[in-house]
């Protein structure tokens, strides 16, 4: 035999066992597995062997059925997402103990296909928001077998217990059984990323008051759990309450929660190992309070080192973020982005100027970004009246998304070299949003700095990168500059900024309703400078291509930009 038919025969068989064995796939591709990679304290998401960053959408609850994603693609199309995030129903999938009915998760698999989506799949399984909604009726009539909490009161809570071994064994199965199908049947990796529980903990009581659990209450804490939480001190054999004091019924159901959902990580990722998160309902990162004020379990910002203790499956822990107030919206992106923990926001408010917090999430390294209730199921109208169309209400999302997603590798490629800043327009938004598409209001003057030179106009932050400043202004200018650069006169806060160091005097600058500038600095402080080129174009794969070269009126006010999507390469140079 010839060393060419030798090679056609095996190339025969390894295809034949390719058809013939799904599971086999799987193995073949296990290490294009979408992973997260972590380097100098930064984080991408690896897709296809490259960073990927997450433009995503995540559908309403109730959104998940075939019945319905006629009215999610298109919204889907309209936003220009590349991922979908989209629950997975164990009342659907396992209607019966031990039978599995994965049609609903084939369906979804196939139209994102064919929509040239990625997935991140939600597992809604033994908690939704805290309670146990989403339990199989076989689990739900068995509440014995399945408890839920018992308050202070000896009441039932209306939240599972993380102490009951039978639930936890039968999400582990059911869990595993997802992934286990996941593995066979999706080898093109459709599914990015997998979500465990939703707002896993409980609202109505701080822990679980059973027998059992004031059993457990009563005994020592677990020797991690006093490291996590740097208790190494504690008397030996401290029992929760000597050792944490007031914060001792919290912290119990944080582990209890956490060590509950790392065991089913655990054994789905040992059976495909998709990326893991869990997501917090968060408590207010500037005015937390005490419970009951926040849901107790989740991955809050002050028990962050017993979930990373009790759940190591678990690669991230992410914030839903729906503070309405600036300076708590980014607090909040502040407390999840760590170096032990990729930033990664799966629910946020999806409409108005909040879509600017996109590229807040982005000068913090986020791996990607994810509004919530973005289909067409939802009546926007509200108030009552105002007319809001979903297209209104999904504009600054979808235009977010048209600016960046053409190039995401490279912004996913930047951040996890550390070369991106942004900015944000931090002046609170309106309670109900306005739709940009209303045509601008006439030009108004603002107060500045210097009333007769708008150039001097003091900015609203400065970015800085080693020997060049990068002044940011989100307030509209002074003066006129021509319709064709004069920003848009943001009706709400609107102003968002991304500046990416591509070399020592190259930068990639985009944004919408703002303006940007340059210094020198550092030790090129004060001397004169000036653009060598500001060039518009498209940068995709690591390769700028240019259309045109801007100067004048295009430069000499800072670089301006409207609701048009924009993209420069700007190259700088000192004298
Ligand atoms: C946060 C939850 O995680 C979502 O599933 C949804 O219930 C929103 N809150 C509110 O609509």
């Amino acid at each position: 035999m010839t060393q060419h038919s030798l090679l056609l025969r095996a190339v025969v068989l390894i295809t034949a066992v390719l058809v013939l064995d799904p599971s086999a796939r799987a193995e073949v591709n296990d290490s294009t597995i979408p992973h997260i990679v972590q380097k100098d304290g930064r984080y991408a998401l690896f897709v296809d062997g490259a960073p990927y960053l997450i433009l995503g959408a995540q559908v309403n609850n109730s959104s998940g059925w075939p019945s319905v994603l006629p009215k999610v693609w298109p919204a889907m199309d309209f936003l220009h997402v590349n991922t979908v995030e989209i629950p997975v129903y164990w009342e659907q999938l396992e209607p019966e103990q031990g039978r599995f009915d994965f049609s609903v998760v084939d369906t979804l698999l196939d139209q994102a296909r064919q929509h040239k989506d990625h997935l991140v799949l939600l597992w809604f399984g033994t908690w939704k928001n805290g309670s146990n909604h989403y339990m199989p009726q076989w689990m739900k009539l068995d509440p014995h077998r399945y408890p839920n909490v018992t308050g202070a009161d000896g009441k039932e809570v209306d939240s599972p217990s993380p102490l009951a071994k039978e639930t936890l064994a039968a999400d582990i199965t059911a869990f595993s059984a997802l992934m286990r199908h996941l593995k066979e049947a999706d080898f093109q990796h459709t599914v990015l990323m997998i979500q465990v529980e939703n707002e896993s903990g409980t609202w109505g009581a701080v822990r679980d008051y059973s027998t059992a659990a004031q059993a457990l209450f009563d005994g020592p804490v677990p020797t991690e759990v006093l490291a996590a939480m740097q208790k190494t001190h504690a008397p030996e054999r401290a029992n929760w309450q000597e050792a944490f004091g007031d914060d001792a019924d919290e912290y119990f159901h944080v582990w209890g929660v956490s060590k509950f959902i790392g065991q089913v990580a655990a054994a789905g990722k040992a059976i495909y190992p998709l990326p893991m998160y869990v997501n917090a309902s968060l408590r207010d990162p500037l005015n937390p309070g005490h419970p009951p004020k926040y849901e107790v379990g989740g991955p809050n910002d002050n028990v962050f080192p017993i979930w990373k203790a009790e759940a190591p499956a678990i690669d991230l822990l992410a914030p839903d973020i729906y503070q309405r107030e600036s300076a708590h919206y980014l607090k909040a992106l502040d407390y999840y982005h760590r170096s032990d923990n990729p930033l990664f926001i799966p629910e946020t408010i999806g409409q108005g100027a909040y879509a600017r917090f996109l590229f807040a999430a982005l000068g913090r390294g986020a791996i990607g970004y994810s509004p919530f209730g973005l289909d067409y199921t939802r009546n926007f109208d509200y108030p009552p009246g105002s007319g809001m169309t979903p297209e209104q209400a999904f504009g600054p999302v979808a235009l977010d998304y048209a600016l960046i997603g053409p190039m995401m590798r490279d912004i996913a490629r930047l951040n996890f070299e550390g070369k991106i800043q942004a900015s944000v327009d931090e002046r609170n938004s309106p309670d109900f949003p306005v739709a940009i598409a209303t045509p601008p209001r006439p030009h108004k003057t603002e107060p500045t700095a210097d009333p007769e030179n708008p150039r001097l106009e003091t900015p609203d932050e400065i970015l800085h990168f080693g020997n060049w400043d990068a002044p940011v202004w989100h307030r509209p200018m002074r003066r006129g500059l021509g319709p064709a650069t004069r920003p848009a006169v943001p009706l709400q806060p609107n102003g968002r900024a991304l500046v990416a160091q591509l070399g020592d005097n190259q930068f990639l600058v985009t944004g919408l309703y703002c303006r940007v500038g340059f210094l020198p600095a550092g030790s090129a402080a004060g001397k004169p400078w000036q653009y060598l080129s500001a060039e518009e174009g498209q940068y995709k794969n690591g390769v700028f291509t240019p259309s045109r070269i801007l100067n004048g009126d295009q430069t000499d006010w800072g670089l301006i930009f409207t609701s048009t999507p924009t993209v420069l390469r700007v190259t700088l140079y000192t004298r």
